[in-house]
């Protein structure tokens, strides 16, 4: 296995003063630490020490060139890692603390590990609003790099349970704060000169966005690019089915709406009432539950591409494209 260290048991603890002080001093030597987002979980690093973050890219099995997102406090601590421009200041003030992941020169100097931004001269970066890694950037002291705590090229835990299948063994501590209340990945904007691309959508939806800076363009064709959107990506074993109308035998169901579809072995329904945000919620831990099932196929039913609809059928198109 491609880990710099031996293996040696994760530990799970409840998320407490006690336990995010640990995980800050843990940081700060150099180790990693699972930690919830209100987006999905996190896999934690120093941000400011080369050696740590490269044993992010270990622990995940991550190809290098595939940058990651820092932590910080809020923009003024982002400040003294990279340049804002207008736009991104306005983003910032609007949304965080929250989901959405600025794209943004890197200072010169800049005290940030240069595999933070794996070879790029921008970083990404964040403030969570989620109190249990809130409290763990103040307890570490440090910006904290973390990507989604899974291995490279599956689905991004939302509990710390599904974080501990991903990465047990390979971190040395998760800290447990319940299920993420957005449950899918912030949103990430970089920028063509000071023009606003969505590179990635997530937990924060384009039209909240567009309608504070208007009209964000896409990245194909821009000069910048999200390294980590290759088009397989958060894949479950199963084969996934999109846009199903009916079930076919032997297929478990990822439902939506108040009318599933009949005749599925299994099946969990992202929102009953069709509420995209419980849906966004719901999606990655039901996805991991029909995979465990076993079915060869898990079928789909068609999600609007609404507000958090965007970013929900962006996942699936991802974890239903072929691998290679
Ligand atoms: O919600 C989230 O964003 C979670 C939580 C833990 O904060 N993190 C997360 O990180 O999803 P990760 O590493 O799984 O995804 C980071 C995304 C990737 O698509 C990566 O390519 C993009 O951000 N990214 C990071 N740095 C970049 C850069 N300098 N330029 C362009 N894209 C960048
Ligand atoms: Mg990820």
């Amino acid at each position: 296995m491609a880990v710099d260290r031996p293996e040696r048991p994760t530990r799970i603890v409840a998320a407490d003063a006690d336990s995010i002080a640990q995980g800050g001093k843990l940081l700060r030597e150099g180790r990693l630490v699972g930690f919830p987002t209100e987006t999905v979980y996190g896999l934690g690093a120093n941000a400011l020490d080369e050696d740590a973050v490269a044993a992010i890219f270990a622990a995940k099995e991550r190809p290098r060139f595939n940058p990651l997102i820092v932590h910080v406090r809020d923009f003024q601590a982002a400040g003294e890692l990279v340049q804002f421009n207008p736009f991104a200041t306005a983003l910032a003030e609007a949304f965080w603390p929250g989901g959405l992941t600025l794209v943004l020169p890197r200072r010169e100097p800049c005290p940030l590990a240069l595999l933070v931004s794996g070879g790029l001269s921008t970083a990404a970066i964040r403030a969570p609003a989620h109190p249990t890694a809130r409290s763990l950037v103040e307890a570490a002291g440090v910006p904290i790099a973390a990507p989604s705590a899974n291995r490279a090229g599956r689905i991004s835990p939302t509990s710390a349970a599904d974080a501990a299948d991903e990465l047990q063994g390979r971190v040395d501590l998760i800290l447990d704060g319940g299920p993420c209340p957005l449950g899918i990945e912030s949103t990430v904007i970089g920028f063509d000169r000071e023009n606003p691309i969505l590179l990635r959508p997530g937990a924060i939806p384009r039209d909240d966005i567009e309608n504070l800076i208007g009209r964000l363009l896409d990245p194909d064709g821009a000069m910048v690019q999200a390294p980590g959107m290759m088009a397989s990506h958060y894949a479950p074993r199963a084969r996934l089915r999109l846009n199903a109308k009916m079930v076919e035998a032997g297929e478990a169901l990822l439902a939506f709406g108040s009318e599933p579809l009949p005749g599925a072995r299994v099946v969990r329904n992202l929102s009953v009432s069709g509420d995209l945000r419980e849906a966004a919620a719901n999606l990655f831990s039901m996805l991991r539950l029909l995979d465990k099932t076993g079915a060869e196929t898990i079928a789909v039913m068609p999600i609007p591409v609404s507000g958090l609809g965007e970013a929900i059928n962006d996942r699936l198109a991802r974890a239903s494209a072929p691998r290679n």
